[in-house]
């Protein structure tokens, strides 16, 4: 039987990180969780209900009543609610940034992630896995890209209504928030691979993660 591993994947917003966590966890049967979805999910119910994002102690508060559950076909269910789709806004990404310097936000998710991690063969995507969820992860990738890369592709994902520097100034401002926040900033683990994705396709990606995950089991 094959060695179970955890592989974390790590990296700025828009590297396509979560893109190539599914298609590899599809390929190898793996189960993904999408980390991200859980920082979005925490910062749509403070939307949803009204209560302010810059307010640490009301946003610690709000923890409490919040239950996050991902589904093996990638669904995010938030208090038994679908919200999937509506994480994905552009309102939900500057505010997931925002909840995501919060030490209870943090506390909270990680405990979760590490439990949703115990079972092995799991591959988890975001900014402090294998610096602070998983430090023993068996693999950790850091995977980056351009701004403009980054951009471009966002920019094509949107179609017609968007505008190239607006989501350029928005990615930017989500790495400096990211990278500059004093608890878990996203930075890569001393054993991380760096994978530079700005000019290859995602097909080769997955290949080389593949590779990568070959070489670790052998190891
Ligand atoms: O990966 P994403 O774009 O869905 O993440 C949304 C935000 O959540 C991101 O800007 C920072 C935060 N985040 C985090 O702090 N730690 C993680 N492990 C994942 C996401």
């Amino acid at each position: 039987m094959k060695k179970k591993i955890s592989i974390a994947i790590d990296g700025p917003s828009a590297a396509g990180k979560s893109t190539i966590a599914k298609m590899v966890a599809k390929k190898e049967n793996f189960i993904y969780i999408d980390t991200g979805a859980m920082y979005r999910s925490v910062a749509f119910y403070c939307i949803k209900n009204h209560i302010d994002l810059n307010d640490e102690q009301a946003v610690e508060q709000a923890i409490s009543n919040i239950q996050i559950r991902l589904t093996a076909d990638n669904k995010v269910y938030l208090n038994d609610e679908d919200v999937s789709l509506q994480i994905r806004t552009d309102e939900v990404s500057l505010g997931a940034s925002c909840v995501s310097k919060y030490q209870a936000v943090r506390t909270f998710l990680v405990d979760e992630q590490r439990k949703m991690a115990e079972t092995g063969n799991v591959i988890l995507d975001g900014r402090d896995i294998g610096t602070v969820v998983l430090p023993h992860a068996d693999l950790k990738i850091y995977q980056i890209a351009s701004v403009e890369t980054r951009a471009k592709r966002r920019y094509k994902e949107r179609g017609l209504e968007a505008d190239l520097e607006t989501i350029k100034k928005e990615i930017e401002q989500r790495d400096y928030q990211d990278m500059h926040r004093a608890i878990s900033p996203l930075k890569k683990a001393d054993d991380a691979i760096e994978l530079d994705t700005s000019n290859m396709t995602l097909e080769e990606v997955v290949d080389q993660v593949l590779t990568l995950i070959n070489k670790t089991r052998e190891e």
